[in-house]
């Protein structure tokens, strides 16, 4: 369903991509390899040299890569270009100064732009579009990573960023926005919010929306396109693959994200053998950077949970919708969290003990986590005021993780045992 208007890369045949592919793969190995001693041991100890690649299928020797060997090599031990050639950094959220921190030189930055754009344009977006950006702008790859995609296809760009809802409101419509991009359940607050107001949101000047950042599904899909009038779109990207745009949803298929196949090399495995599987199959995601000069990638695993499709709406495979993951991480309002970085802040808070469980609840469309603990005995005996340790320890997950939590103090044996693995994570949600 391509048109003479599809540039041409997106409409080009699999010989050529293949070949593409190839030849950047071959570039990123050796630039992982001669530029980033961390890579270049780990090669090494697998036996395997760059040169070794001479099929695509030759990928499957190589080690993978994961968020531990960003934790390992903090903060810049991963990257390949010297500081003096990064223009940007961005990170997620960390506990104890371990943040995963991702950097782009100035031509990852343009890559970036061109592939965002690319992203708004499949989604039908045109240099007409007034596009209002709801994700956060700042550490977070959302909101700065769509703003220049949006600017470089020549947008009318609103950075609204997240929050003050109410305004958000009266800045559609004052401005007129006829795109709208941010993460679902955050654009369904605004939703409610016209609906408070006494306006019918699906009445507004938007048109069509992008969302990301999180998993959403078929239902939530129909819940916003009902209710705001619009058509939506799913945009997929991680932070250590460029940010968002690694895929995004052409609005003639609408058939899950098309992958932008000339910059990421994907491949589905089995996350427990880490085989590789055949397209169609489900399993995990694994990504490998094509052109990324700061931080080239091998054979990142994302920990989502999908499968390859087959081209529809361009030459390049697609993804169907993200599952699950293969690992614990929560997504709390928008923020990455995994359950070892609360414990740790549990663990640092002297006067808890160690027993605690994580609740997941969903209140409206937005995630809420709680958090139930238990004092130690010394201090339940000492009769300490159980709600200056909560506050206490609010406020440490608020200042190094960045997400509310609700926390309840739990008398002694208060929260549930197990005999076997313990219970951390109950989720109300399904
Ligand atoms: O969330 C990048 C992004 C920003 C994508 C804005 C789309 C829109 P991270 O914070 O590194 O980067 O989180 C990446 O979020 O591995 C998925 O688990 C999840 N995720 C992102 N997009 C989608 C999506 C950004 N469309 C992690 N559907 C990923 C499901 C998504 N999950």
């Amino acid at each position: 369903m391509t048109t003479a208007h599809t540039p041409p890369i997106e409409r080009a045949s699999r010989d050529e991509i293949v070949a593409l592919q190839l030849q950047r793969l071959q570039a990123t190995l050796k630039r992982a390899y001669e530029r980033v001693p961390h890579n270049r041991a780990k090669f090494d100890a697998h036996g395997v040299h760059p040169d070794d690649l001479k099929t695509l299928d030759d990928l499957a020797k190589f080690p993978f890569t994961s968020k531990d060997d960003l934790r390992q090599t903090y903060p810049y031990g991963m990257f390949a270009e010297p500081l003096e050639n990064i223009v940007r950094l961005h990170a997620s959220s960390g506990t104890t100064g371990k943040p995963t921190v991702v950097a782009y030189t100035q031509n990852d930055i343009d890559t970036w732009a061109g592939i965002m754009a690319r992203s708004i344009a499949a989604a039908g977006g045109t240099r007409q579009d007034i596009i209002h950006i709801t994700h956060g702008y700042g550490l977070f790859t959302g909101g700065l990573g769509v703003h220049y995609g949006a600017e470089k296809l020549g947008c009318t760009v609103v950075p609204i960023s997240g929050g003050q809802t109410e305004r958000q409101v009266q800045l559609i419509r004052d401005f007129g926005a006829t795109m709208i991009v941010g993460s679902p359940s955050y654009v369904l607050n605004i939703v409610d919010e016209f609906e408070r107001q006494g306006l019918d949101p699906s009445k507004s000047s938007l048109r069509r929306g992008m969302f990301g950042a999180e998993p959403w599904g078929e239902e939530m899909r129909r819940e916003i396109e009902s209710r705001l009038g619009i058509i939506a779109m799913d945009l997929y990207g991680l932070s250590e693959m460029i940010g968002p745009g690694v895929a995004a949803e052409c609005i003639e298929s609408r058939d899950g994200p098309t992958i932008w196949e000339d910059h990421f090399y994907p491949e589905i495995i089995d996350p427990d053998t880490g085989a590789v599987l055949p397209d169609g199959a489900p399993g995990e995601l694994v990504f490998t950077s094509l052109t990324k000069e700061a931080l080239p990638m091998v054979r990142y695993r994302t920990r989502d949970l999908t499968r390859l499709l087959s081209p529809t709406a361009r030459s390049f495979r697609r993804i169907s919708k993200i599952t699950g993951r293969s690992d614990d991480m929560l997504i709390i309002r928008g923020v990455n969290v995994f359950p070892s970085q609360i414990e740790e802040l549990i663990l640092k808070t002297p006067k808890l003990s160690p027993h605690y469980q994580l609740e997941v609840s969903r209140k409206g469309h937005m995630d809420d986590l709680a958090v139930r603990v238990e004092p130690k005995p010394e201090f339940v005996a000492a009769g300490d005021d159980a709600s200056q340790v909560a506050g206490e320890l609010r406020h440490r997950i608020k200042a190094l993780i960045g997400i509310n939590t609700k926390i309840d103090v739990m008398p002694l044996g208060g929260v549930e045992r197990s005999a076997g693995k313990a219970r951390r994570i109950v989720d109300l949600r399904k």
